[in-house]
């Protein structure tokens, strides 16, 4: 019986590498650009930090969590988010004392126990963007803009949706008028808001339910019920997006699916990708930090799902390739392999890429070999001699002692 890779989660083959290379450097290009460093983190942690951090009500905590007793010892979880591993690591290695804001980009598969569809997997990767230590709304912008420039640079068309949800000192008043508005349609929601509402009411707004949706939209929203501070902080990002040249469509009704988020809140959707349509998400969590035992340190992030960005970019119609290779070496039967073999050696030692024939084609399979690699040069080897072709010109042979001289 042959086995097959487990449900929910997929092979980025080789063929499929290029697309994925080009959406990575462009990442980590305009991360440095925007003066982000990277930071690795663990792939598994103590259960309790995402407990804590992303809310015991939240899907992620409450079903969609990998873990398991580590040999009887203690209770560990496959990361499914990175944010509050970058606390974590922030607050363990006193990053505080470091000049503020301490901004990381991170790269690393995650893992959530969800049903799989098309966009969404048991194991994906993400692009997690982190800036701590900072209130800063100029910060926010920096880091929605940051997301704008790689989506933008990708080819990416996509909708930015863009909210503020506010804070503990302004955000009690209006979960009660929702509550009390909750209350008088409670014969209107279904299962899944009723269940939402037991534990954090905001969330009801997170459905894809179009008739609770519709029913929604006369409920309070909490932008309307900003505290004064919440709502400059609001104005000046909005300011700030302006400057940057940044488009946004305000979603009084955006809430995120953890608990941590405060002030902004913002998701990038991009056409085409049906239901998992957010290719990147994020927003404020100034209490994360302390609520994992470190110092009172605002903060603001975001992720974004590579399959979500690679697909999309396959809806639009891109192809990316391989880069071509330098050189390739044809070799007749009575080649001096050896010579052969050291040549590329060289070359490769001097950064070119080579290739020769390790399947035992014929002459005109390694050529269509060749041409498959789009080689920009192509070598005949023969015992004693080697002819050189390039496109437009006319085929030189050469002793080897030549043909070194010409290749350098
Ligand atoms: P999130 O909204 O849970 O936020 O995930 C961010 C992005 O990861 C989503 O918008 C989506 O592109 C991708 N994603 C999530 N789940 C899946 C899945 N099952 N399969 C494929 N892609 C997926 C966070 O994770 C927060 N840590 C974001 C953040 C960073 N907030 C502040 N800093």
């Amino acid at each position: 019986m042959s086995i097959e890779a487990p449900k929910g989660t997929h092979d980025v083959l080789p063929r499929e590498w290029p697309a994925w290379q080009r959406v990575l450097d462009e990442a980590e290009r305009l991360c440095a650009a925007y003066g982000y460093r990277r930071i690795v983190t663990p792939t598994f942690e103590e259960t309790e930090l995402f407990a804590r951090s992303s809310g015991e009500a939240s899907d992620i905590v409450s079903k969609e969590m990998y873990s398991f007793e580590d040999r009887g010892e203690r209770s560990l979880t496959l990361r499914p988010e990175g944010t509050a591993q970058v606390c974590r690591a922030y607050a363990e290695h006193g990053l505080q004392r470091e000049p503020q804001p301490v901004k990381t980009w991170l790269v690393a598969p995650m893992f959530r126990y969800a049903k799989p569809q098309k966009g969404r997997y048991r194991e994906f990767w993400q692009l997690n963007v982190e800036a701590i230590g900072c209130e800063d709304p100029a910060v926010d912008a920096e880091l929605i803009a940051l997301q704008d420039a790689w989506l933008k640079a990708l080819g990416l068309e996509t909708t930015l949706l863009l909210n503020s949800i506010g804070d503990r000192a302004c955000r009690p008043a209006y979960l009660e008028r929702l509550e009390a508005w909750l209350d008088e349609h409670s014969s209107e929601l279904d299962a899944e808001a009723r269940h939402k509402r037991e534990t954090s009411s905001l969330r009801v707004f997170d459905t894809k339910n179009p008739e609770l949706a519709a029913l929604l939209e006369g409920a309070p929203t909490i932008g309307d019920a900003l505290c004064a501070e919440c709502r400059e902080h609001f104005e000046a990002v909005k300011r700030y997006l302006d400057a940057c040249g940044v488009a946004y469509e305000l979603a009084p009704r955006l809430v995120r699916g953890l608990d941590y988020y405060t002030r902004t809140t913002f998701e990038f959707v991009a056409p085409g990708l049906g239901a998992q349509d957010t290719v990147s998400a994020g927003g404020r969590y100034d209490y994360l930090v302390e609520t994992i035992g470190g110092p009172p340190t605002p903060a603001v992030g975001f992720a974004s799902g590579i399959e979500r960005i690679v697909l999309s970019l396959e809806e639009q119609g891109e192809h990316f390739e391989h880069p071509a290779i330098d050189v390739f070496f044809v070799c007749e039967p009575d080649a001096p392999r050896e010579r052969v073999l050291a040549l590329m050696t060289a070359l490769r030692a001097q950064g070119r890429s080579c290739e020769t024939d390790f399947a035992g084609r014929s002459l005109k399979g390694q050529l269509t070999q060749a041409q498959r690699l789009g080689a920009n040069l192509i070598v005949i080897a023969a015992a004693g001699q080697a002819t050189l072709r390039r496109s437009g010109k006319p085929d030189e042979t050469m002793s080897y002692e030549m043909l070194e001289e010409e290749l350098a």
